[in-house]
């Protein structure tokens, strides 16, 4: 298996932001490449604790081999961030000192044609995060009414010509079915009638994307479950890529931090961003957008 190539974003306010000591335990709810994960077991050296979640199972492969010498303080898990409940249990952890949530697919997923995820890919249309899911983006594209395609276009890709692009795409695939990344953005490009900076199908494969994994659900349902496991004065950090998911993160932290008695405490009023050194240095980091929150 080859060596991960996706750099981790954020990773010194990630760091400084979860305030770690040495020998605290962390969870790293999507290791992927292992690179926040380094940097968290560099830190709670000697003997803190880290149990990787990956619902990736290549993922969870690259990570044990990257953080090979580790392997006395790990756990790695195959599995959704959403069972963070269970992955706890099974793991015999019941004081967790911070979270973290890095949410979004790695350069790794990004690159490997077989998984459908770019534009350029002539492997399936794939975009599942785990093969343990039924529904891939094959399905989607090539089953679903079009008036369910209009919804996610719009909902999940907030994109303006979600009827235009549903349209080209039930009428290509009532002559054949679509098979491939690269088949999919190329229909949408050429139905796009316009070129700008970014590709026109850079929001159908979003749409298609969360869709796939229910990923705005998955977060949804996960950040009361985090608070819940974190002991107190434990912290949790979340690194969304876009508005829709930042817009959840928000939504469920201001209005918690605000109760009479809150459970939880914002660390940074303000969304941390990337600076412009890391933004030129990591494209993929542009969009990020990190809010840490302390349990009280
Ligand atoms: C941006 S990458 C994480 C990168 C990582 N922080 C690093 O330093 O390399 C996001 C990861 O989250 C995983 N993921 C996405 N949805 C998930 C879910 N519901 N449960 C667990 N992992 C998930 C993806 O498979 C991917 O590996």
């Amino acid at each position: 298996m080859s060596k991960s190539e996706h750099i981790p974003v954020l990773l010194n306010e990630v760091i400084e932001g979860l305030d770690l000591s040495s020998n605290d335990t962390v969870i790293d709810a999507t290791v992927g490449g292992a690179g926040h994960a380094q940097a968290i077991l560099e830190k709670t050296a000697p003997s803190g604790k880290l149990l990787g979640i990956d619902w990736d199972a290549k993922a969870i492969e690259r990570a044990r081999e990257h953080l090979k010498r580790f392997s006395n303080r790990i756990i790695l898990k195959t599995g959704n961030y959403t069972d963070i409940k269970q992955l706890l249990y099974e793991s015999g952890i019941n004081k967790v000192n911070a979270i973290l949530l890095d949410l979004g697919l790695s350069l790794d997923q990004l690159k490997d044609s077989s998984r459908g995820f770019s534009f350029q890919s002539e492997g399936p249309l794939d975009m599942r995060f785990s093969d343990q899911m039924d529904t891939t983006a094959f399905d989607i594209v090539n089953t679903w009414p079009e008036n369910d395609l209009v919804q996610i276009f719009q909902e999940y890709g907030e994109e303006r010509r979600a009827a235009r692009a549903a349209r080209n795409i039930a009428t290509a695939r009532s002559h054949a079915p679509i098979n491939t990344a690269k088949d999919l953005a190329e229909l949408v490009m050429r139905g796009a009638g316009r070129r700008g900076k970014v590709h026109p199908a850079t929001r159908i494969f979003q749409a298609l994307r969360i869709a796939t994994n229910h990923e705005l659900d998955n977060v949804k349902q996960a950040l009361p479950n985090m608070i819940d496991m974190l002991s107190s004065e434990g912290r949790l950090a979340v690194i969304t890529f876009h508005s829709l998911e930042d817009r959840i993160v928000k939504q469920y932290f201001k209005p918690l931090a605000k109760e009479e008695n809150p459970r939880i405490k914002l660390i940074n009023k303000k969304v941390i961003k990337p600076s412009r050194e890391e933004q030129v240095k990591n494209p993929a980091s542009r969009s990020a957008k990190l809010r840490i929150v302390e349990k009280i």
